[in-house]
């Protein structure tokens, strides 16, 4: 295949037309086209709309075409918040939670982050790269064609670099787009245990500008949390991550109120992540800011935290995103359906929203709504098939895989029906 593709006759086209992140009402407008049609060239989509009109404008025998009758047809998703590449499992602390232990108390303890740094840096850059594969195609399987990753379970010089490596290679290999994000201040490792002003004066001398210089990271992130980096620290590494070109990202507010909302407003952050403690005062600087509250509830689900008040945020005019954050600790899942069921039963999103924020907002989140989040001419040829009639299913059928194939830059390269994924690229 060339990536000349046609996709005919869909029941349901969810285009979700947009250049920029929705907020308010406009995420609930999906522009769907009834008995829809997409035609892909070259990787590039090149027109949407009914089929009729598509086909009278193509010549049919040039494209590979793959009839929707009976399926929705959506926007490749995008999840904007993942920790995917990690050396070994942490199994036992999810038998310790169910115990009463809280994720901070196991933290506390040298188990949580701290575990897998231990086991990831054991780990080599062709293991990384194989359990990546493996993560990347579960998430292809789930409709995910764009996706953010972190570094910070190194935190020294050589892991956080062969994290990025592991994202970079796996770029080139996998049908995936990869966003890569530094997040060397994910904790204070043991070797600068009480001493977090002199690890960030590590990071942003010997770290840092290696990721820079070798544009190994577009994205600079933080965990922005009582008893692991404060506000000023935050700030000041951040502001730094800036000045070298990275764009910026938070773990803001997720375990106590501290104000990294707020921050991520001040510093002009594309995304503030988790938010299950953002102020009303954040809220309303992200909305006026343009700052996307990416809303992370698997995390809440496993942690048993309350969840974000997304309901809340979209009413004040902020942009929503949804991702996975599928990391190894407080959230290992990378189950879109799961995500988009939870952000509909309990935040009070509708699924027109939870599709925006998984598809258009995602892509802001990650700074590419130029390229992907929507099915319209100019953008990439990323387009999902569910094996039902509507994007409702997707939420309605809790947990539950709706995707049948997955088209990547006009490419197949999942098929539940030809036995899932396939790497053509
Ligand atoms: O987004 N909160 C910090 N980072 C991750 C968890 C990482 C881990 O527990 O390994 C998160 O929840
Ligand atoms: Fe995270």
């Amino acid at each position: 295949m060339n990536g000349n593709l046609l996709v005919i006759h869909a029941d349901e086209l969810a285009t979700n037309r947009g250049f920029q992140a929705r907020g308010v009402k406009a995420m609930n407008d999906l522009q769907i086209v009834r008995d829809g049609a997409v035609c892909i060239e070259n990787g590039i989509i090149t027109a949407v709309g009914e089929t009729a009109a598509v086909m009278a404008a193509v010549d049919r025998q040039a494209f590979t075409v793959i009839d929707a009758s009976g399926k929705a047809v959506l926007p490749g998703f995008v999840d904007s918040h993942t920790h995917f590449i990690f050396g070994g499992y942490r199994a036992d602390e999810f038998a310790w939670r169910l115990q009463g232990m809280s994720y901070m108390d196991i933290m506390a303890r040298g188990g949580g982050i701290a575990s897998t740094v231990d086991a990831t840096r054991q780990a080599d850059l062709a293991s990384l790269v194989r359990t990546g594969r493996q993560r990347l195609d579960a998430m292809l399987a789930f409709g995910v064609t764009t996706v953010e990753g972190k570094s910070g379970y190194g935190l020294d010089r050589d892991t956080e670099i062969r994290q990025l490596e592991a994202m970079a290679i796996l770029e080139r290999e996998h049908p995936l787009d990869i966003v890569a994000t530094f997040l060397g201040a994910h904790a204070v490792p043991r070797e600068f245990r009480d001493r977090a002003e002199a690890y960030l004066d590590f990071i942003m001398a010997e770290v840092l500008p290696r990721v820079a210089e070798r544009r190994l990271a577009e994205f600079c992130d933080i965990f922005c949390e009582d008893q692991v980096f404060s506000i000023d620290q935050s700030r000041r590494l951040l502001h730094h991550a800036k000045t070298l070109g990275l764009k910026l990202t938070l773990h803001a507010d997720e375990i106590v109120p501290l104000g990294g909302t707020e921050l991520a407003v001040e510093l002009g952050a594309v995304s503030a992540d988790h938010l299950l403690h953002a102020s009303d005062d954040g809220i309303r600087g992200m909305a006026k800011a343009g700052v996307v509250a990416a809303l992370l509830p698997l995390t809440a689900f496993g942690l048993k935290e309350p969840y974000a008040r997304g309901r809340e945020m979209i009413d004040q005019g902020c942009a929503v995103a949804l991702a996975t954050d599928l990391n190894p600790g407080s959230c290992f899942s990378n189950s879109v359906p799961l995500l988009m069921a939870l952000a509909t039963l309990y935040m009070g999103l509708t699924p027109e929203e939870a599709l925006t924020a998984i598809t258009l907002n995602g892509a802001a989140a990650v700074g590419r709504a130029d390229r992907v989040g929507s099915l319209e001419p100019g953008k990439q040829g990323d387009v999902v098939i569910l094996a039902y009639p509507s994007y409702r299913f997707m939420p309605y059928h809790m947990g539950v895989n709706t995707v049948e194939s997955v088209i990547k830059k006009g490419r197949l390269v999942f098929d539940q029906r030809q036995g899932g994924v396939i790497h053509a690229c």
